[in-house]
């Protein structure tokens, strides 16, 4: 195509010196033409638009200990980062499997992992969930030598406003990771129960404001994230004690705006539902003396991964698991914050 046929795009416009929102990050969100920008991002300990920065990449190759010849499966690809390091060990001779449910991010990823060169020879990729798992094993020969999950949602995902993840920009309130199924965050709050709301604030994110919540916000049209955003501080403004410090009510919004998006989140995703069935499923799916990797984000994720693993070591199925759960490091995560909250555990399955 000559320069004439391309159809000249003029780039978001921004008021002020820099850009602020996602869409106005144009340099961010095309890495390729625009790298300094990109390393001068990652420098301040942020995140650059449109990217996800992989987490406890070290330790994670150090337990997974990927060999030439060995058949690996990602079964949360996101951006690729893990995997194309995965990758990177188990050639040549190896296979990568990569999976995840997002239809917006996955072809993305794709075809930036396509265009370094990896085909479908040495790299498998497939748009399922990882509750799944079992449709990959004829494919892969009958079973993994290694698997990981860094479960959640990546910083793709979180920091896109269109997919309604974070109460800190407007977008729909949406929260799934695959919007062509099941219910929007929107959807379920019609449609839920009071007793419902109620016990999901709870389970999913430990809400300590769970019942004055469930009575505000069950039943109500919200449409948009600053929409329910606004009604939980309206709530909660009404509950603080006249002499609470204003700076403990913003602390203390701040994280209940936090844990009910996170609860509204893993419920539309069934996320607990779907790890549930996938740690059933992984001894079947691994090979004798495979190793598995699982990086979560919060206690009902951990508590799930540990207690399963342990019933494993206790049965014989693993030969061996994580005795203490393993964090990033204090330099990973002061260079990039969101590695915070990370917990990694691994188990080896019996030979
Ligand atoms: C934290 S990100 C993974 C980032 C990736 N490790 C990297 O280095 O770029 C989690 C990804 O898992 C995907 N995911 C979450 N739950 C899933 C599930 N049940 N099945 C498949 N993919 C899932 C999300 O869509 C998201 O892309």
């Amino acid at each position: 195509m000559t320069d004439e046929a391309v159809p000249h795009k003029r780039r978001v416009r921004y008021v002020g010196t820099h850009p602020r929102r996602f869409e106005e990050k144009y340099k961010e969100l095309n890495p390729e033409q625009h790298g300094l920008e990109l390393q001068k991002v990652l420098d301040r300990g942020q995140t650059p638009a449109g990217m996800h920065r992989s987490i406890c990449i070290e330790e994670i190759l150090q337990l997974l200990a990927p060999q030439p010849g060995e058949v690996g499966l990602d079964a949360t690809l996101g951006f690729g980062g893990h995997a194309q390091e995965l990758l990177a060990k188990v050639l040549p001779g190896g296979r990568l499997f990569g999976i995840d449910v997002d239809p917006i991010e996955f072809p993305r990823t794709e075809a930036r992992l396509r265009a370094k060169g990896f085909d479908a020879s040495v790299l498998v990729l497939k748009r399922i969930n990882f509750s799944q798992l079992p449709e990959l094993l004829p494919e892969a020969g009958g079973g993994f030598d290694f698997l990981l999950a860094d479960l959640g949602v990546s910083s793709m995902q979180i920091d896109n406003p269109a997919r309604g993840f974070s109460f800190k920009t407007d977008g729909p309130l949406d929260l799934r990771l695959d919007p062509s199924s099941g219910q929007s965050a929107s959807e379920l709050l019609q449609s839920v129960t009071r007793q419902r709301l109620r016990e999901l604030l709870v389970d999913n994110a430990d809400e300590p404001y769970a019942l004055p919540l469930a009575a505000a916000l069950q039943g109500q049209y919200i449409e948009t994230t600053t929409q329910l955003a606004e009604l939980i501080r309206a709530t909660l403004a009404g509950l603080w004690k006249r002499n609470m410090p204003e700076d403990e009510r913003l602390a203390e919004t701040k994280k209940t705006l936090q844990r009910v998006f996170q609860a509204l989140r893993i419920e539309v995703n069934d996320e607990f539902g779907v790890l549930d069935a996938m740690l059933a499923l992984l001894p079947s799916c691994l090979k004798p003396g495979g190793r598995v990797a699982i990086l979560s984000f919060h206690s009902g994720e951990d508590r799930r991964v540990k207690k399963a693993f342990q019933s494993g070591e206790r049965s014989g199925i693993y030969a061996s698991v994580a005795p203490e759960l393993i964090r990033p490091s204090f330099e990973e995560r002061r260079a990039n914050p969101r590695s915070s909250s990370a917990k990694l555990r691994w188990a080896i399955k019996a030979a």
